[in-house]
């Protein structure tokens, strides 16, 4: 058997973020300190015990920033300060310092691609009119037609509806994702300084990284004349499409790199960059952000064929970018992962008219690349099965595992919210057609009891469906064989077992067993079929589910010690 993955010394200190466990907070659904029905720091902070005994390395907080919230959160109104309805920056330090404290990293969300209509630039560009400075951090252009009443383009938003939106004096600009979210110019050197000035904010707050949001959009080649939707869509995005992936957007990170690696330890950095896995390595490099996101596994079933190739793809990428891989299964803008596999397969980025009809239960690998819609009954139990199984897959893998809130108590996606509770921009851009991402992002189950089962004390701000008490903190804390007990015990012995950054792939008789072992001999077998497989000598240390340690029940995984 040979290894993957050039097997590395042990990450130093300095490059904790190699292999570490990342839980990812989205603020306003965590725990609400104030009784407002939004989560706030407080509320995390209240929390801190909790998210040490998981285990977890480090803290990643979706963003907390000053906001209307027309996209979650996304669109900031002020990168330097902290959502009065989420706390101060006072409460941002206490919280950091009490993650700290529990050897818990922080890391927080940096939006660059756009701001909300409501920051102040974007206030001072209405005012200023067109050709002026303030206008010139944005993308403002004239519209066609003879009284400039058509857009620049017909180009699409990724939320749906027009990508362009008139202001009153006639001009346009330009937005990939909800008109409140104006794409900033990548071309001014305000907008540079500006952003190096926030990551020095937070940086010297003490805080340990960042994720970069839609790391591959920021740069543009506006060029006139500009192409139609259907010219821009021939383009290849090879580092030089108008709107994609520019190679030039790495000019941008070079700068961040420098202020990162002024810092000691130097911060970290993960690129969502949704692009060809062949540019991936780009943004994983160390000269650039130095680890990137790895969404495969949002788009793959459960299936053995399909895991293999993801991992096999993503440990050759790492070993190009000299980087470490990530892996994630769930995360606030795709359907949750037992939910998917409590529905049938739909094959990698399988489109919406190929689904099935049924039950209106929220469908997609990624709700928002894939449009919502109906799909046949949800096997609850089923899918937390094959959600467990897969979880302990991916903790075991060399590499950086992101996880998302709730996905440690096997948290269903809400289906059925009704429309006037939903937040969403894509479901209101899209009129319905795409549900979008709420689902993912109701509130915790903290306790079974109160008007929001202990996220707080009031109605919280996406309604909590009956059966989400059943996976209550407080009722699963009680029960030896509930989701978040075994995730506990997972990141405890992944923390003792975990070693150099390499796999390599035990030969089975069965295409629907996958089996790896890694340096120090830590071994995982994953049956994704329904036949029990015989395991091999070892003591099993951890298991998705109960059985007598000798035949791996079907869609299980088991954890065997080194020798
Ligand atoms: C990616 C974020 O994950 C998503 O939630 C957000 O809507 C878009 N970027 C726009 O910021």
């Amino acid at each position: 058997m040979s290894f993957l993955a050039a097997s590395r010394p042990e990450a130093s200190a300095a490059e904790w973020w190699r292999q570490a466990v990342v839980y990812q907070i989205y603020p306003r659904s965590f725990a609400d300190s104030n009784g407002d029905g939004l989560g706030d720091l407080p509320g995390i902070l209240s929390r801190a015990d909790y998210l040490a005994g998981l285990g977890i390395d480090a803290v990643w907080l979706s963003p907390f920033y000053p906001s209307a919230l027309a996209d979650g959160g996304y669109d900031v109104a002020d990168y330097r300060d902290v959502d009065p309805r989420l706390g101060t920056l006072e409460d941002f330090d206490a919280l950091t310092a009490a993650l700290h404290e529990r050897g818990i990293k922080m890391i927080v969300d940096i939006v660059p691609n756009h701001t909300s209509d409501l920051h102040p630039w974007f206030r001072e560009a209405l005012e200023a009119g067109r050709g002026s400075a303030a206008r010139e951090r944005y993308l403002f252009r004239d519209g066609t037609g003879p009284d400039g009443s058509v857009p620049p383009t017909d180009w699409m938003s990724t939320f749906g509806g027009p990508a362009w939106e008139q202001v009153a004096d006639g001009q346009w600009y330009f937005h990939h994702f909800a008109r409140e979210q104006p794409d900033l110019n990548w071309d001014n050197p305000e907008v540079h300084d500006d952003f190096v000035r926030t990551l020095r904010f937070w940086s010297d707050r003490g805080v340990d990284g960042f994720r970069i949001d839609v790391a591959h959009m920021l740069t543009k080649d506006l060029t006139e004349p500009l192409p139609s939707r259907e010219q821009l869509g021939a383009i290849p995005i090879d580092g030089n499409h108008p709107l994609f992936d520019r190679d030039d957007v790495h000019e941008v990170y070079a700068e961040w790199r420098a202020v990162f690696n002024q810092y000691d330890p130097p911060r970290m950095a993960v690129a969502e960059a949704w692009v060809a896995p062949s540019r991936v390595p780009m943004y994983a490099r160390p000269e650039s952000l130095g680890q990137s996101f790895n969404f495969d596994l949002l788009l793959a079933d459960f299936d053995a064929a399909m895991f293999k190739q993801v991992v096999d793809d993503n440990l050759a990428l790492a070993a190009r970018s000299g980087s470490s891989t990530t892996w994630v299964l769930s995360n606030h803008d795709v359907v949750r992962h037992a939910t998917r596999y409590g529905l049938p397969p739909i094959g990698v980025l399988a489109s919406a008219s190929e689904r099935t009809t049924g039950e209106p239960v929220e469908r997609a690998g990624a709700s928002w690349l894939l449009s919502g819609g109906t799909a046949p009954a949800l096997d609850r139990e089923g899918g937390v099965r094959r959600a467990r199984a897969a979880s302990l897959f991916l903790l075991g893998l060399p590499g950086s595992a992101y996880l998302y809130q709730g996905e440690e108590l096997g948290l269903h996606e809400v289906a059925g919210i009704a429309p006037e509770r939903r937040q969403d921009p894509t479901f209101f851009r899209t009129e319905g057609a795409e549900i979008g991402r709420d689902g993912c992002r109701v509130p915790l189950p903290w306790t079974t009891e109160g008007a929001a089962l202990g996220f707080g004390t009031a109605a919280p701000h996406l309604p909590q469906p009956a059966w989400f008490a059943d996976s209550a903190v407080s009722v699963e804390d009680a029960e030896p064989a509930s989701t978040l007990r075994l995730y506990r015990r997972a990141l405890a012995a992944r923390r003792a077992l975990q070693s150099g950054e390499a796999l390599g792939w035990v030969v089975t008789d069965r295409d629907d067993v996958l089996h790896f072992t890694r340096p120090n001999g830590w071994q995982v077998v994953t049956n994704f079929g329904t036949e029990p497989y015989p395991l091999p000598d070892g003591e099993v240390i951890l298991a998705s589910l109960e059985f007598d340690g000798t035949e791996l029940p079907g869609q299980a995984t088991a954890w065997i010690a080194p020798a």
